[in-house]
Formats: C-alpha cells, sequence, structure tokens
C-alpha cells in the first residue's frame, strides 16, 4: 500500500496513511517521515494495530524513548510506556476530578534538563463522544506578536518544578534540583523560535515572583492561542498522534466522562536541552 500525507490543518498535523510503523523502515523512508513531522508538527498515522512492542518500536523510529517521570502509570513490563487511564482519575479536595496529565496547554515533561522531542499518544480505548486533542502552533503564535512583545519574551527564563499533581514522592526526589529554560527556544532543525513551557510546572520566571509569573504566563496564552494557529483532533481507533514538543504545545479536552475509562498509551522521544 502507498503511503500518503495529507494536511489536516493551516497551521498544523499531517495525517499518513497506508503504513505499519510496528515494521522497520528503510533510511529514507523513516526520515521522510520525521522531515514531515518536524514540517507539520503533529503527525496523526492512522490504523495502527500496536501491542505495547508494537507502540515502542513505531515510536523508536524518532529516537530512544525516555523514561517518563510518572512511574504510578507506568506499564508493567514496559517501563517506558505510561497508561493514562481516565478511570484512574483522582478525586481532589474539593470534590472535583483531578485530571491526569495537565488541564492547561502545555508541552510535556518541561521541567526536564533535555525534554522529550516528542510525545506520542496512541489510541486504545476511546470514548463514544469528547476528548479531542487540541495542538497550537508555538512557532506561529510567537512570530505573529509585534516585535516588542517577541524581545520582551525572548528575555525570560523559566525557572521549573515537577508537577506534583501525580507524580510520587520518588519522582519528587529524582527531580529535586530546578532547571532553568528560555521561554522562547529555538528549532534546532528549522531554526524557528516558539513559546515552549508547561504551566504546571514553572515555579516561577527570573526575577519575578510565582504569582506575578503565573499570571504572566496564563496572559500570554490567552493572547497567542487562537484558532488560526490550532488543530483539533478527534480520535479514530487505530490513530497514533506523535508531536513535536519543540513548536507546539496541547491540550486534552475534559469533555467526557472520565469514570467511561478512556485509555491512551504515551511514550516520549529522548530530546536535547532548549536554547
Ligand atoms: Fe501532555
Amino acid at each position: 500500500m502507498a503511503v500518503t500525507l495529507m494536511p489536516l490543518s493551516e497551521p498544523l498535523g499531517v495525517e499518513v496513511t497506508g503504513i505499519d510503523l510496528s515494521q522497520p523502515l528503510d533510511p529514507e523512508a523513516r526520515q521522510g517521515l520525521e522531515d514531515a513531522l518536524i514540517e507539520n508538527m503533529v503527525m496523526v498515522v492512522r490504523d495502527q494495530d500496536l501491542s505495547p512492542a508494537g507502540l515502542e518500536t513505531a515510536v523508536g523510529h524518532f529516537g530512544p524513548l525516555m523514561q517518563q517521570h510518572l512511574t504510578s502509570l507506568l506499564m508493567e513490563g514496559h517501563p517506558k510506556i505510561v497508561v493514562l487511564d481516565s478511570a484512574k482519575t483522582k478525586v481532589g479536595a474539593d470534590g472535583k476530578f483531578v485530571p491526569i496529565g495537565a488541564r492547561d496547554w502545555h508541552t510535556d515533561h518541561a521541567h526536564q534538563e533535555r525534554p522529550p522531542n516528542y510525545s506520542a499518544l496512541y489510541a486504545v480505548r476511546l470514548s463514544p463522544k469528547g476528548g479531542d486533542t487540541g495542538f497550537a502552533n508555538m512557532q506561529m503564535g510567537y512570530a505573529r506578536l509585534g516585535p516588542d512583545k517577541r524581545a520582551e519574551l525572548a528575555r525570560h527564563v523559566v525557572v521549573t518544578k515537577i508537577d506534583d499533581r501525580y507524580s510520587t514522592a520518588k519522582d519528587r526526589a529524582a527531580h529535586r534540583e530546578a532547571r532553568t529554560h528560555p521561554l522562547i527556544r529555538t528549532h534546532p532543525v528549522t531554526g524557528r523560535q516558539a513559546i515552549f513551557f508547561h504551566p504546571g510546572m514553572v515555579d516561577h520566571l527570573e526575577g519575578m515572583c510565582a504569582e506575578a509569573s503565573r499570571t504572566y504566563l496564563e496572559e500570554l496564552l490567552e493572547e497567542v492561542i487562537a484558532p488560526e494557529i490550532t488543530y483539533r483532533h478527534e480520535w479514530r481507533s487505530g490513530d497514533l498522534v506523535i508531536m513535536d514538543n519543540r513548536g507546539m504545545m496541547h491540550i486534552a479536552h475534559r469533555d467526557y466522562d472520565p469514570m467511561f475509562g478512556r485509555i491512551l498509551h504515551r511514550v516520549l522521544v529522548e530530546g536535547e536541552v532548549p536554547y
């Protein structure tokens, strides 16, 4: 079957059909796929039938898999796979569900010294309705701002912390040290610059208190995220979605009953120190 690539929206996203990523790829085909992923930042590979080992092979085409910090969610026997099962959602002190994964626009594991280049999500069990994932092209978001605002943002440095909602004491002990990252990072392949942070993993911006930093970043997202830079993915059975964290942010929409038990498997690919 011929491999076909089709854009999913103007700002980002490409759909790939006619390929079984659990099989070996020749170097040219592999490079072609990674180039398309980098150019479009989100790749939706349709009709995959992936065992846990198959998922590791499929995503392993794009680099070595990275250890994730949510040790309580790791799959037994496959320690590089996190199982995102909405039925395991905790209930907070206020009686509300504490979503697994971030509530807001974010980029995965941004507290790490070398955050993952790519995150991949594989649909294992989908709710009948809802549960879309949104993606925002943060290179476009940055480019659309005026020169003064861009210069101001480029001066900011993020001091990170580990997300404390699903991490265990062991996870927190392994990530005790705060890291710093530029708020605006440069894509090592394309040279394009993008807004880069995870709101739940920001302790503060250098030179600002935590409260002021939170407000500043919330207002930034409000200003930047617009339909013109986003793509909303409606999941289909067999979808493997791979995203380039170096240029975009994503959001999980929680418009379904978590007790249904929607399951996605997540793996991350090792990355570089952002600059
Ligand atoms: Fe995420």
